[in-house]
């Protein structure tokens, strides 16, 4: 696939498998992709698995994400992760502001801001998840939905740490639904979000974020998902727990 902008292809593992189940997974990917240099592909486990995972990746092409951390540096805040903690397991990514923290967990998109800028403070690229319920697309709200969440979320962030930025196009009734979003559906949303990046930050800012599609990726749609001009990447959920869906995603993107 020819394209300027390098494809960005991760997996959200959610709440699911333990250390030797991820690992074998990865060895998996790990040999199904040995050749593969024209996507970054990253794997998002849970913290639990972080650290061997690791460990088992380290030298292949294979980067390690997280799917959520602390807005602060350190302290008294049970239960959370700071970004110099997942630093320590070479964590390159962290998804934020996933739709279902938004729902499950009530965060917001200042909340996300704080999130994302923490994240750049540890040089760790932050995935900014936007996307908007089936009630606002049939509403007719999708753009407006989208900017709110684009704005709030990216708020305070640089150009520089911007072009370090990967924007997620998450819409939530394509989730874990079986239901994709129709390539033209997903291309009007990303250049829109592209076009509002323009205006936030720069043209040249624009053109060089990454913008990934999530919401039901299999096989079967990835190559015509990433054919799109303003789809540089993919956020795979549930075709990522199996080696061959989601090395077959990523052979098929390319
Ligand atoms: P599914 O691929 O299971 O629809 O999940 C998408 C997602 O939420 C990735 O973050």
């Amino acid at each position: 696939m020819d394209k300027d902008i390098k494809l960005v292809i991760a997996g959200n593992w959610k709440m699911n498998k333990t250390v030797a189940e991820g690992l074998d997974l990865v060895q998996g990917l790990k040999r199904e992709l040995a050749n593969v240099k024209e996507v970054d592909i990253v794997v998002c486990p849970p913290f639990t698995s972080l650290s061997e995972i690791s460990k088992e990746i380290m030298h292949s092409s294979i980067r390690l994400g997280a799917q959520n951390m602390s807005e602060h540096h350190y302290g008294a805040y049970t239960g959370e992760v700071a970004a110099g903690m997942l630093k320590e397991f070479l964590v390159r990514y962290v998804i934020l502001g996933h739709s279902e923290r938004r729902q499950f967990q009530k965060e917001s998109d200042e909340l996300v801001s704080k999130k994302a800028i923490a994240a750049h403070a540890a040089q760790i690229k932050p995935i900014v998840c936007v996307g908007e319920t089936l009630e606002e697309r049939e509403a007719g709200n999708t753009e407006k939905i989208v900017e709110r969440q684009l704005k709030g979320s990216l708020a305070g962030i640089t150009s520089e740490q911007m072009e370090e930025t990967i924007v997620a196009y998450e819409p939530v009734w394509a989730i874990g639904t079986g239901k994709t979003a129709s390539p033209e559906q997903a291309q009007e949303v990303h250049a829109f979000i592209r076009k509002k990046l323009t205006f936030m930050f720069s043209e040249t800012v624009a053109k060089r974020v990454r913008i990934q599609y999530g919401g039901s990726v299999k096989p079967q749609n990835a190559r015509e998902l990433m054919g799109q001009a303003d789809v540089d990447g993919a956020l795979v959920g549930g075709a990522s727990l199996e080696i061959r869906s989601f090395s077959d995603i990523i052979k098929n993107s390319i």
